[in-house]
């Protein structure tokens, strides 16, 4: 491969949907490694509360600026104005039964404002882009583990939108100097050690990890599992939950290695090890020190059995791979939920 020489230094980092569950991870996480930060979110799914929680973790304010990423004249300003290096892009929905029914307000958002911020990126000439993208860009029927060859057809809009920004993210860079990160997430799950930090969803959460912890916490009756009949040990699906904080410094990592990129480039962040909807609903019970109640229903549709990350390459490219497990993970979701429990809304 063809190596840019050119080294890369990266000071000030721009973070698009700075207030969402995995960015608010991200910026706590870049602070502690010297970065200095600019936080952009349109808070139309998040708290401007998370500013605040952020500047208490990191001992120091976190400039913010409320912006929509398709406003591109006033991105392409705070761009300038920050001095931005690299910009890790996280703005974005993703509810994957919502982009079923609104395809077009997902294409809109992660599309529209992909976009918009590489316009923006190139008439601020920041060099750098890391976007956040995820497992469902592979194809539902490739076995697992996952490498980043492994075939691209995601099986919804959701997952649509994130494998049509990469393309278009891969045709600049290859056309520019842009140098991009493709960061494909698996299970993003639990808080911040802190409690301070953490998954906020309003209305009844999608995601298991969530839902789970609200019906540890006495706010949901029952947690559903969707399907024990599947090909798998116990018969539940089997994911790979990776730890938020890995996550976070999975991104710290990716711009450890600007250096070496000729255009752009994908990168599993998993932590190779599969779990079972019952593994995570027995180390809940453990973490929260309760029994969960559960029924078990009907599958949902579009789950596929078994998807998890072959992580090998982000550990060749990046020197990075995740250190915490499920129970830590568990623990550290459920003090979040316990000391939170109305998440960013009322809580103190
Ligand atoms: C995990 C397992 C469910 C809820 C989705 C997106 C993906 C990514 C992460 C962002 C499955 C089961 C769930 C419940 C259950 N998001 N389940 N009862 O579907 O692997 O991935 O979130 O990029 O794009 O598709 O995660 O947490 O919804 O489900 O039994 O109430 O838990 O069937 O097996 P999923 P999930």
């Amino acid at each position: 491969m063809r190596l840019r020489s050119t080294a890369v230094h990266i000071n000030t980092v721009a973070l698009t949907g700075a207030t969402g569950y995995i960015a608010s991870h991200v910026a706590v996480a870049l602070a502690a490694q010297g970065h200095r930060l600019v936080g952009i979110d349109n808070l139309s799914n998040s708290s401007q509360i998370v500013v605040d929680r952020v500047a208490e973790l990191i001992d120091g304010p976190m400039p913010f600026v409320k912006l929509d990423v398709r406003d591109t004249v006033g991105l392409t300003e705070v761009l300038a104005e920050h001095e931005v290096d690299a910009v890790i892009h996280l703005a974005g929905l993703k509810a994957v039964g919502e982009s079923v029914t609104d395809s077009l307000r997902y294409h809109d958002n992660n599309v529209g404002g992909t976009i918009s911020l590489l316009r923006a990126m190139q008439s601020a000439s920041v060099p750098a882009l890391v976007f956040s993208s995820s497992a469902t860009v592979y194809r539902p029927d490739q076995p697992s583990p996952l490498t980043e060859s492994s075939r691209i057809g995601p099986g919804n809009p959701y997952g649509r939108t994130k494998s049509i920004a990469e393309q278009i993210i891969d045709d600049v860079a290859a056309s520019s100097s842009l140098r991009a990160v493709h960061l494909r997430y698996f299970n993003p799950v639990g808080a911040h050690e802190s409690g301070r930090i953490g998954e906020d969803p309003i209305g009844p959460p999608n995601n298991l990890m969530p839902f789970t912890m609200q019906v540890a916490a006495g706010q949901r009756e029952m947690l559903q599992i969707f399907g024990d009949d599947y090909n798998t040990p116990d018969g539940t699906c089997i994911r790979d939950y990776i730890h938020v904080s890995d996550l976070a410094d999975g991104h710290v990592a990716a711009l450890g290695a600007f250096g070496s990129i000729e255009t752009s480039e994908a990168i599993n962040l998993g932590t190779g090890r599969g779990s079972s909807v019952l593994d995570v609903l027995r180390s809940a019970e453990k973490a929260a020190d309760r029994p969960i109640p559960h029924q078990i229903v009907g599958r949902r549709d579009g789950d596929s059995a078994v998807s998890f990350a072959d992580p090998s390459h982000a550990l060749e490219r990046l020197g990075w791979q995740a250190t915490r497990s499920l129970d830590d993970a568990c623990q550290d979701h459920w003090r979040w939920q316990h000391q939170n429990p109305t998440g960013y809304r009322t809580s103190p």
